[in-house]
């Protein structure tokens, strides 16, 4: 685990010497400094906290981690420098509210930036960006129109035809408690199992893999985060620029509920010593200036509705987002688990 990765520069001693002074001198000083434990890595955040750093003077240390972020929170216990948690997937987001982790969170601002099928209804979490999970076909070998819904993906003419990562990762896990609060139980069993005899080969790799497969031959339609398609396309090996190309994105279900949609999220951590200044941070980040270069940096749809998708994402066209409840989706999300277990996805 990385430890403190400073914006900027690191912590400076003169400058946390001063402020124990001050702060013996003349308490409660109100503290300049925020700690962010983040499972995104700092350089995706840091162009849009250079904003919120040159308007207010506050100084924001990130803590990056993909795993263990939880387990650190929970033994730092009350002592927990931690002042807002930064985190990728509803089911995450929802561990730390489970666990209680967050604080809620009652802000006009906020309330007004992020929908209401975005963000937790007792505050406890604030979606900040939306990832659209996709089907990705081969371009050479699906046709325009072949695949329109997720359920199509059951289909027995597809047989062989399908690559997936596995499906208790928490993008596959949140798309089938999406299919759960669609249809019920035994309806997204049944097209889990379906769609589990249509794969190529076991669930194996990442997003891009499957992309990747597909450009190799090896499957033709697949299931993915949009964010990745950008990613590939952009990436330093050339190699993804291939994988990219051999793909078309479809958005699902267009005629119905809309496609699938995950959020990267927010939360204030319950033990910080800076709540006021974090939520002044937290209503920054879902304001129009911080959410666009979010949209932008990480390729993602910006939570704000008053925000468009940068240029690059537009490409894609104008879509159809499922509007059910993130919060919803967390909650069947352990249904999710026991569908994927019973099924071998
Ligand atoms: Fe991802």
């Amino acid at each position: 685990m990385r430890m403190f990765e400073n914006c900027k520069e690191r912590l400076n001693p003169i400058v946390l010497t001063a402020g124990l002074i001050a702060g013996v001198l003349s308490a409660p000083v109100q503290s300049k400094e925020l700690n962010i434990y983040s499972h995104r890595q700092a350089f995706l955040l840091n162009p849009l906290l250079e904003g919120f750093k040159k308007q207010t003077g506050t100084k924001i240390n990130i803590v990056f981690a993909s795993k263990g972020l939880i387990q650190r929170l929970i033994a730092e216990g009350p002592r927990s420098p931690a002042d807002i948690i930064l985190t990728v997937d509803i089911a995450r987001l929802q561990q730390y509210a489970n666990k209680g982790l967050f604080t809620s969170v009652s802000s006009p601002t906020l309330k007004a930036n992020i929908p209401a099928h975005l963000r937790n209804p007792n505050g406890l979490w604030y979606g900040l960006s939306k990832r659209v999970r996709v089907v990705a076909v081969s371009k050479d070998r699906v046709g325009k129109d072949e695949i329109k819904r997720l359920e199509d993906l059951a289909d027995p003419r597809w047989k062989g035809k399908i690559c997936t990562r596995k499906g208790s990762h928490v993008y596959n896990r949140a798309l089938l408690a999406s299919l759960v609060a669609a249809h019920g139980e035994a309806t997204a069993e049944k097209w889990a199992r379906g769609m589990v005899a249509n794969l190529a080969r076991k669930p194996q790799g990442n997003d891009r893999a499957q992309a990747k497969a597909i450009s190799q031959g090896i499957c033709d339609i697949a299931i993915m985060n949009h964010y990745y398609y950008f990613q590939m396309k952009k990436n330093k090996n050339p190699a993804q620029h291939k994988w990219a190309e051999s793909i078309r994105i479809v958005f699902t279900n267009q005629g119905d509920r809309g496609n699938h949609v995950n959020i990267s999220g927010i939360g204030l951590a319950k033990h910080s010593k800076n709540k006021k200044l974090a939520i002044t941070l937290m209503e920054y980040l879902s304001s129009k200036q911080a959410q666009s270069l979010y949209a932008e940096v990480n390729y993602e749809y910006p939570a704000n509705a008053a925000v468009d998708a940068s240029r690059e994402v537009k490409i894609l066209g104008e879509f159809r987002a499922d509007q059910l409840p993130i919060a919803t989706i967390a909650k069947l999300a352990p249904t999710a688990q026991r569908i994927i277990d019973r099924v071998g996805w």
